[in-house]
């Protein structure tokens, strides 16, 4: 089995970071692919929500583990990434956000693939926007980098957008296609907002299921 590293980012919050996160290593599970995920997120949701799960779920075997990770320096970082790189399967990491932070950059100079999650809402466009600028400015820096990037317009409305809003989210999925691969939309619903960390319910499996197989593809 490849060994892969997936970040899952944006400096947005609420982009659906930690969801996608989560949702994509049900995913692999069900499938039948060894999965496990690194919580680098300080608000440590997806820990957060393994602990819950485990009482819900008891007695059930875990699907994958979950590992908790404090970003302090780069190089307790960087010794983090070389253990992943070790890992037989996928390996996704829920990250901060916050790029800035130098303790991040091993974490996306040694990533095969960013997973970058996004609205189609002004102020989520111009975050994401300054976010693939510090992607670049980080390949520039480190040209063995070789992350490519994944778009994925998450929370999209069911209903279908007024002529201008479908025009906006074209111009914006164009852009993005410059830099890397756009996948196809996840739906903004409610069966998304009861995820766990030990199965993914059907009608997730349906919500996801495009993007998803779109994205395991191309890995
Ligand atoms: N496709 C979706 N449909 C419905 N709710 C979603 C969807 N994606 C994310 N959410 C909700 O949006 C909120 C923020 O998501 P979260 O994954 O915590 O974002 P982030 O990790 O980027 O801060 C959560 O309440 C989550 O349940
Ligand atoms: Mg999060």
């Amino acid at each position: 089995m490849k060994n892969r590293i997936i970040v899952f980012a944006n400096q947005k919050g609420g982009v659906g970071k930690s969801t996608l996160c989560i949702l994509f290593a049900n995913y692999l599970a069900y499938k039948r692919k060894p999965v496990c995920i690194i919580d680098t997120d300080l608000q440590k949701t997806i820990m957060m929500q393994r602990r819950k799960d485990e009482k819900v779920f008891e007695g059930q075997d875990e699907p994958y583990s979950i590992q908790d990770f404090d970003v302090s320096d780069p190089d307790t970082m960087q010794q983090l990434m070389d253990s992943a790189r070790q890992v037989e399967g996928y390996v996704l990491l829920d990250s901060p956000g916050n790029v800035s932070e130098d303790g991040l950059v091993p974490m996306f100079t040694n990533a095969d693939f960013i997973v970058c999650p996004y609205e189609y809402e002004d102020k989520t466009l111009d975050s994401t926007g300054t976010f693939v600028q510090v992607v670049n400015a980080l390949r520039e820096a480190n040209p063995d980098m070789k992350a490519q990037l994944f778009f994925v317009p998450n929370r999209i409305d069911a209903r279908i957008g007024t002529s201008e809003e479908n025009k906006m989210w074209k111009q914006t999925d164009l852009i993005f296609k410059k830099l890397g691969n756009v996948t196809p939309r996840i739906a903004s619903r409610a069966t998304l907002k009861r995820i766990n960390t030990f199965e993914l319910y059907a009608t997730q499996r349906d919500a996801v299921s495009d993007c998803f197989d779109y994205m395991i593809k191309k890995m």
